[in-house]
């Protein structure tokens, strides 16, 4: 039993490890710069209307790789990014699936 146990144990690790390594990258709907647009008026309070955020302590988004930016937002609803921030953050995303992500993170990749 005790034996059976471990070896279930490594199998587990083995697989959070594996996917811990494969996080970065998830696999992203096409975005609609235009639509992402629209789904954003929140969020230029924080971050900019021009994607350049007003508060020394807020990220800038305009510009940054589109994927990132896909990523990075997932994280939050993901709870894979932890802190007051990140929390705050998964408040402003938990309406938004990932087509809506998709698309905002479309609307800033394409902003300069
Ligand atoms: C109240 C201010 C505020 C609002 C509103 C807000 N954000 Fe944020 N956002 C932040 C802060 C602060 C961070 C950094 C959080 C951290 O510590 O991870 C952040 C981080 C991000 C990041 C990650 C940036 C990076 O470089 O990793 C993205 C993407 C993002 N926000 C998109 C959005 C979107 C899209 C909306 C609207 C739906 C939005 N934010 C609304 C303050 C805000």
């Amino acid at each position: 039993m005790t034996y059976l146990f471990n070896g279930f144990r490594t199998l587990t690790t083995a697989i959070l490890l594996i996917s811990a390594m494969s996080t970065n990258a998830y696999a992203m709907p096409k975005g609609d710069t235009s639509k992402g647009e629209i789904k954003t008026p929140s969020c230029r309070f924080c971050h900019g209307s021009n994607g350049i955020a007003p508060q020394p302590s807020y990220p800038n988004l305009a510009g940054q790789q589109q994927q990132y930016l896909y990523d990075a937002m997932l994280a939050y609803t993901n709870d894979m990014r932890i802190g007051p921030m990140a929390t705050m953050m998964k408040g402003q995303l938990q309406n938004l699936n990932t087509q809506d992500l998709a698309d905002i993170a479309a609307y800033y990749s394409a902003m300069k």
